[in-house]
């Protein structure tokens, strides 16, 4: 190879090196559910945060609605390297056999935040988020949602109304227990069917935090909502451990930081979101809200706490035991 030829080639080289050292660090966030949510906002706010953190190295671009990935692929995305972080519901961990995760969708875990937020934000949660590094996924943080209520086109006061329902649910064996135990028929779905799933009829009604209801539209093909906080819907976000592990050590403690932030803001507004959401449902006056009385409540409560004993080997007993230390509640004495 002649001299001049190799000197091209190096500069070349060099000229390529600069371009890439040049171009932001880019991390595709993606999501299910609408940028106007809990979630929808606090990715939004990683984004912005870990751009002013890293000084425009890194770039996060937000995908919601199932744009990028949906139910179905967004976790074989992750682990692929396809996209570098999530936020699925802690209903979806399952499939990537980590279903100890499933132990949030235990009905009537959690009377408010405060003890949901003993775990998630304590021991427990930690303990929890270790087991994913086993997939190949790094867990970063629990981001809130919120309590749940049941919609349907009839109104579900009485357990005996859900019975022979067709109910939409996440992939979890504890929601499909928990649906069983009312007398309903458990379908999966896919988040981003169930608007369809539920307009043309081939479930008769679902559950989910009122921000999901109403930024999803449920309502409007939703006759009857039910304000059960019959249980709890949050997230865990997660990163892909190869991609995590290979950034720059400045870069990585400045997301750590972003996202530690991302988090205070997550868990701040998913309470009023969830406040607000539910009253412009009401405003809309195509579903009707059902408040359950006293006597309801504790029948609900009296159907679902053997989904507590019934789930112990599928989440473990003592993950159950050590939530009902942390939050001094253990609704499987009813
Ligand atoms: C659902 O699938 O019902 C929800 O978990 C979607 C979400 O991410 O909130």
């Amino acid at each position: 190879m002649k001299p001049g030829s190799i000197v091209i080639g190096l500069l070349c080289l060099l000229c390529t090196l600069a371009v890439q050292a040049d171009e932001p660090i880019v991390i595709k966030f993606s999501h299910v559910v609408a940028a106007d949510t809990p979630k929808g906002k606090a990715a939004e706010r990683f984004a912005q945060l870990a751009k002013e953190k890293t000084k425009g190295r890194v770039e996060v671009s937000v995908y919601p609605n199932s744009t990028l990935a949906g139910d179905k692929d967004e976790m074989q995305n992750l682990q692929l390297g396809a996209v570098q972080m999530l936020a699925p519901s802690l209903a979806k961990f399952g499939p990537l056999g980590v279903k100890e995760f499933e132990v949030f969708d235990l009905p009537y875990l959690f009377d408010d935040y405060d003890q949901l937020h003993r775990v998630t934000q304590g021991p427990v949660g930690q303990a929890l988020l270790a087991k994913l590094a086993d997939k190949g996924v790094l867990g970063l943080a629990f981001w809130d949602n919120g309590f749940k209520v049941m919609s349907a086109n009839k109104p579900l006061h009485e357990v005996k109304d859900f019975r022979g329902q067709k109910m939409r649910i996440q992939s979890s064996k504890v929601l499909e227990a928990q649906m069983r135990a009312l007398g309903a028929d458990p379908q999966v779905i896919p988040f981003g069917e169930v608007y369809q799933a539920l307009q043309t009829g081939v479930v008769d009604g679902t559950e989910n935090p009122p921000s999901n209801l109403y930024t999803q539209k449920m309502y409007e093909v939703q006759k009857f909502v039910t304000d059960s906080n019959h249980g709890y819907l949050g997230y865990a976000v997660i990163v892909n451990k190869a991609f995590w592990d290979g950034l720059p050590a400045d870069i990585r403690s400045a997301l750590e930081e972003a996202m530690a932030e991302a988090t205070v803001y997550a868990n701040e507004i998913a309470k009023q979101e969830n406040v607000e959401a539910l009253a412009k449902v009401k405003a809309s006056g195509k579903s009707e809200i059902i408040a359950l009385t006293p006597e309801q409540k504790t029948a609900w409560k009296k159907a679902l706490a053997p989904v507590h004993r019934k789930m112990e080997a599928r989440v473990g007993k003592g993950l159950i035991q050590s939530i009902y230390q942390a939050t001094g509640s253990d609704i499987s004495k009813l």
